[in-house]
């Protein structure tokens, strides 16, 4: 009994110092004091694939996928709902390959992003391109591959009209509002370079009529790590009132956004009643506008964010008259969000899971002194329990524009990537090496 209360008196102490601790994921466990990721200890997987190194969970993904279409169940079941997975989130060709057995397609924003989702065997039509600031040649490669467009801004338009006369094509519209978890990250409203602002729709259709375009789609995304439902809805309602001046459509795309909790206190978003919601308004938009159109999204960090974990190594420690410094071998040329969006994220010293805490900043080894992990809105330290050099630190919720945006930065190769699924572990991406960074320069004398 004395044995019980303490530990729960223990517990409780870790949970209230340290909520990283306290808030495991799905498929996350504790054993001896080590934290284990779909059934493989964390410090397993560093001596067997190195560190650092980007670790994806399977079972995640796909249950995020399905999660996600079970929201919208009824246009799902009925054909009429697409999930075009933001591939910019992470395009690894395997995490690729599961979302596309899951059911998902396609948005895609770059001639080589379309091709690498063809190359993984997605059908054309399966891809919605949707650029910005598209140079002429990436229309031609999506038009002679049969990748459907989705054109925003006006110059776009005429031009593509100019070349392509009588081609379906939808529009990506601005909807005068936006949303995003930083300034950098909405994407609607009169700040923003996206889509053709809802104010000059008119003469989007006039330079459609006059080239024979079918505009047959309309699409916006107003932003990314949106947290509540009252901003999405607000611009579905914006663009229901625009879509009905179209008499052609076949679909509307309301883009993605959809947050995961990257904070421990912080709760998932109802997607559920969301989903409901959703379904509900567009049904009624079909039955005004006579016709059942299909609905598409287009989720990217909702699929991939939480089932991505950077693994890592604590290389060093040091302290100043204001921190006590955690150095290890990564820094933010691997995982660029709190560097440059002060985004939170979850870390786990998994070498010792249950020990006592201390105070740190955990850092990486890029030459800038911006290159924190342990971000907190401006405050950089964060209770971890206490680390030895050696240590294994895990980083959460890195499966979105973790490694789709790490750079070479410091002439430091970018790490491996690997797929686990039911206790077993695959090589998806090798590490970079020195030979990688020199790949496209001039061959050395
Ligand atoms: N559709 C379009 C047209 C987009 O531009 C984006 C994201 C998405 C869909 C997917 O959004 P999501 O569901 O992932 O929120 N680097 C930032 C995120 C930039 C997102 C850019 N566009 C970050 O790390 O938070």
């Amino acid at each position: 009994m004395l044995e019980f209360f303490i530990k729960s008196v223990y517990y409780l102490r870790l949970c209230i110092k340290n909520p990283d601790t306290s808030y495991l994921l799905e498929n996350m466990e504790i054993q001896n004091n080590q934290l284990h990721l779909g059934g493989l200890s964390a410090e397993a997987l560093r001596t067997n694939f190195g560190s650092p190194l980007y670790v994806y969970e399977e079972d995640s993904l796909r249950s995020q996928c399905r999660r996600l279409l079970s929201c919208f169940e009824e246009l799902h079941q009925q054909q009429r709902l697409q999930l075009h997975f933001a591939m910019k989130a992470n395009s690894n060709p395997s995490i690729l390959k599961v979302l596309r057995e899951e059911g998902a397609w396609i948005d895609a924003v770059s001639p080589y992003e379309v091709q690498l989702a063809l190359d993984c065997g997605y059908r054309p039509e399966q891809i919605l391109f949707t650029g910005n600031n598209t140079a002429p040649e990436e229309l031609d490669f999506c038009v002679e591959n049969g990748v459907p467009l989705n054109i925003g801004s006006l110059f776009t338009l005429e031009h593509f009209g100019k070349r392509y006369s009588g081609k379906n094509i939808s529009l990506r519209v601005n909807p005068g509002v936006g949303a995003g978890h930083h300034a950098h990250c909405i994407t609607g409203g009169p700040r923003s370079k996206f889509g053709i602002y809802h104010d000059q729709l008119e003469q989007a259709q006039e330079l459609a009529q006059r080239h024979s375009l079918r505009i047959v789609g309309i699409q916006s995304h107003i932003g990314t790590g949106i947290f509540a439902p009252e901003p999405m809805l607000e611009a579905m309602e914006m663009i229901l009132a625009l879509a009905e001046r179209f008499t052609e459509l076949e679909f509307i795309d309301f883009g993605g956004g959809f947050g995961i909790p990257y904070r421990p206190e912080q709760q998932e978003m109802d997607v559920n009643a969301l989903g409901q919601q959703m379904t509900e308004r567009f049904e009624k938009f079909c039955k005004e506008y006579g016709r059942p159109l299909s609905m598409k999204l287009e989720p990217g960090r909702y699929l991939v964010g939480p089932a991505g974990f950077l693994l890592l190594s604590v290389t060093n420690r040091k302290h100043t008259p204001e921190y006590q410094f955690v150095g290890t071998d990564s820094g933010f040329h691997h995982l660029v969000r709190p560097t440059m969006y002060g985004s939170y994220h979850r870390i786990w010293n998994a070498s010792r899971m249950e020990d006592e805490l201390e105070t740190v900043a955990v850092v990486g080894n890029v030459c800038e002194t911006g290159d924190f992990f342990s971000v907190d809105q401006g405050n950089i330290q964060r209770d971890l329990p206490k680390t030895t050099v050696g240590d294994c630190l895990v980083i959460a919720d890195a499966g979105a524009y973790g490694f789709s945006m790490s750079s070479q930065y410091n002439s430091r190769p970018r790490p491996a990537e690997v797929l686990v699924k039911d206790g077993q572990a695959q090589l998806i991406r090798r590490a970079e090496r020195y030979t990688d960074l020199l790949r496209t320069t001039q061959e050395l004398d």
